[in-house]
């Protein structure tokens, strides 16, 4: 008798040992749902709530099909001119053919992954060339998959480099450094912090301001930390002056405590540095990157600190294990993609390109601002990291549109960033990224491929949408959480 491979579900379930195979859906089934289904899975399994700010937004009927370079294409063919650029995960534009062929190859070899037991050439190499990226002695290097990973391991080294006992760390106003519990407790946000038990050795002070900062340190001899995103993102792109940030150094210097900056959205030439503090000639003692780190592809984060302050928290081999990386840490094909799009971001000359690209987008922003000054309260940032405010209309538009927007959901009143957003896509097929704590500032982070041509394409755009007038503006949208 031949001895037949087993083929059929029911033979072999019939020689099953462990259970039973589940209904599971297939990568294919995956690729090929239709928009209604995903948004049932995403209501009956991901986030309900959430799902309904996708709708207001008119955002859940886009299915992405497909991303190169600038654009998303949707289900219908659709391309959509991405300024969102992931909050800045995308510096190298979607799926840049060299990170692609760096993986594939990568695939094609049959590479190792996990890399707890051996030492590994890749975790290895991603961390000399972050090192090679940074500044002064920010030389050591942890690897993890999360901005947020990667600011808590920055807050941890430095904690314990301080050599308080009780260490306290200093945290801004309008703060966003992630939302695992250690971070969420210096993330200045009563949303994030829901109700949760917080880590209580943190002092806010105002962003910006030195004298406050000094304040707090000269009264609290247990500051041991101070923690700043160099320009705020989630605030709605906030900078400080050059004197803000030497002073900064200057006063953890003189007071022995350290500077942690977050550079997890401003990082990885978004300004038109490497690193944002570049621009103020000035060195944190530990520093955080994550987003674009992972060449658009993968998910890596990584905390660099001073050899020196390292070696104080870590330094010996009764120490070395407090913090060391967790299962994913400098997993492989995550580093190989990181050391890609590392050399891709200098061979491109992207932060050059961000620098220049950015100057011309803001050139372009302020020309409109000045021609809409009504509806455009500001235009601020630096290279591809611009924040467009918007006037609060709820005081400016006429009484009799009011009622009408009573019928939009909280978030939504008083700010005109979700109804432009919302038309920019609509309308025009451009994609925006809205702000967590000003609901009334767009934030543009494209990726640094970006050219003159695509900033004409989205300046053209917001430029016919506003030259609708506030009024056609929000009935529009009105009209259409109606229909
Ligand atoms: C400044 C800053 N820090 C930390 C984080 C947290 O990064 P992640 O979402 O990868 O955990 C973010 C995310 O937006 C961020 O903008």
């Amino acid at each position: 008798m031949l001895d037949r491979p087993v083929t059929s579900a029911a033979a072999l379930d019939a020689q099953r040992r462990g259970p039973k195979k589940p209904p599971l859906l297939s990568v294919e089934d995956a690729k090929a749902m239709p928009v209604e289904t995903m948004a049932d899975l995403f209501k009956d399994h991901i986030n309900p709530g959430q799902f309904h700010f996708m709708k207001l937004l008119g955002f859940h009927k886009v299915k992405i099909e497909r991303a190169e370079g600038m654009f998303y294409t949707d289900q219908n063919g659709r391309k959509i001119l991405d300024f969102f650029g992931g909050f800045g995960s995308l510096a190298h534009g979607h799926n840049h053919p060299r990170v692609l062929a760096a993986r594939e190859r990568f695939q094609d070899e049959k590479r190792h992954e996990i890399a707890i037991a051996f030492l590994s050439q890749y975790a290895a190499a991603l961390a000399k060339n972050l090192a090679e990226c940074s500044p002064g002695e920010l030389d050591m290097v942890f690897l993890g998959s999360t901005g947020s990973e990667a600011m808590e391991a920055a807050i941890k080294v430095a904690e314990r480099a301080s050599g308080r006992k009780n260490c306290k760390i200093v945290h801004a106003e309008n703060s966003f450094h992630g939302k695992s519990k250690g971070v969420l407790s210096i993330t200045d946000s009563n949303l994030y912090q829901g109700e949760f038990k917080l880590v209580d050795n943190r002092v806010k002070v105002p962003f910006g301001d030195l004298e406050a900062l000094k304040r707090a340190i000269e009264n609290d001899s247990d500051i041991g930390v101070v923690v700043l995103e160099t320009v705020q993102g989630g605030g709605g792109i906030i900078g400080a002056p050059t004197e803000y940030w030497q002073g900064v150094r200057t006063l953890c210097d003189r007071h022995d405590v350290l500077w942690v900056a977050d550079e997890v959205q401003c990082g990885y030439g978004r300004t038109g540095k490497f690193y944002a503090f570049e621009h103020h000639g000035v060195v944190p003692d530990v520093t955080a990157l994550a987003k674009s780190l992972g060449g658009g592809k993968a998910a890596v984060g990584a905390m660099i600190a001073k050899r020196s302050v390292y070696m104080k928290a870590y330094g010996t081999p009764k120490t070395a294990m407090i913090h060391a990386q967790a299962t994913f840490g400098g997993i492989g094909e995550a580093c190989v993609t990181a050391i890609e799009g590392l050399n891709v971001l200098y061979d491109e000359d992207l932060i050059g390109n961000s620098a220049d690209t950015g100057a011309y987008l803001l050139s372009r922003l302020k020309t409109i601002q000045a021609k809409y000054p009504q509806i455009i309260k500001d235009v601020r940032g630096q290279g591809l990291f611009v924040g467009l405010e918007f006037q609060d209309f709820s005081r400016t538009l006429p009484l009799a549109l009011r009622p009408m927007v009573a019928i939009l959901d909280d978030k939504l009143k008083g700010s005109l960033s979700g109804f432009i957003g919302a038309l920019l896509l609509r309308d025009y097929d451009v994609l925006v990224a809205f702000t967590e704590y000003n609901r009334n500032v767009i934030r543009l982070e494209p990726p640094l491929i970006c050219g003159e041509e695509h900033v004409d394409q989205f300046c053209d755009a917001l430029d016919d949408l506003l030259s609708r007038g506030i009024v056609s503006i929000v009935k529009d949208f009105v009209k259409s959480q109606l229909g």
